[in-house]
């Protein structure tokens, strides 16, 4: 075997551990962002105590922020509604935590169960619905954070329906299980 070769001189990364990047204290890429959602996906001591069901209006909590970003905690009755947005110049990851939302877009509908995620780009425009029996709860990063979120004519409306009122979640004073 020729000991000049690249495999040989590179050896193993694992091995040359300040050859690799430091791991960021934020992320900055869509895949990263991803792994963000990802994670505290899995860990619901994050955020399952702080999911409120509202009758009224889709309960949204702001689970952090970062430099550029914002992770929100959305919690869904059935029956409710995003109506057809899009994210201004935000581009976005949503993903399902617990229960099945559905995602209508020009290109059709997705049922998206829990575990299911969208990126999406500045620009994308979709309308989420909890059309099931269940409710549901979904993380929501977007990058920068949402400054608006402009409502749409969605087929069939009549006029665009206004945004529902961007509440964030009062202090929670239920005891943490
Ligand atoms: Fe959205």
């Amino acid at each position: 075997m020729n000991s000049d070769s690249d495999l040989q001189i590179a050896g193993d990364i694992l091995e040359v551990p300040h050859l690799m990047q430091p791991p960021r204290e934020h992320p900055a890429t869509v895949a990263e962002f991803a792994g963000l959602a990802r994670s505290l996906a899995a860990d619901r001591s994050q955020w399952e105590h702080l999911v409120e069901y509202d009758a009224v209006s889709r309960w949204y909590h702001r689970l952090r922020t970062g430099p550029g970003y914002e992770v929100w905690l959305l919690s869904w009755v059935p029956g409710q509604g995003s109506g057809r947005h899009d994210h201004g110049r935000s581009s976005g990851v949503l993903t399902v935590l617990d229960g099945t939302l559905t995602e209508r877009t020009e290109r059709g509908t997705r049922a998206l169960t829990a575990g299911a995620q969208r990126v999406f780009a500045p620009g994308y425009t979709h309308d989420v619905v909890n059309d099931a029996l269940e409710p549901a709860v979904s993380l929501h990063i977007y990058y920068p954070g949402l400054t608006e979120m402009p409502m749409l004519p969605g087929p069939g409306s009549v006029r665009p329906r206004r945004p529902p009122p961007l509440r964030t979640a009062r202090p929670v004073r239920r005891p943490v299980r």
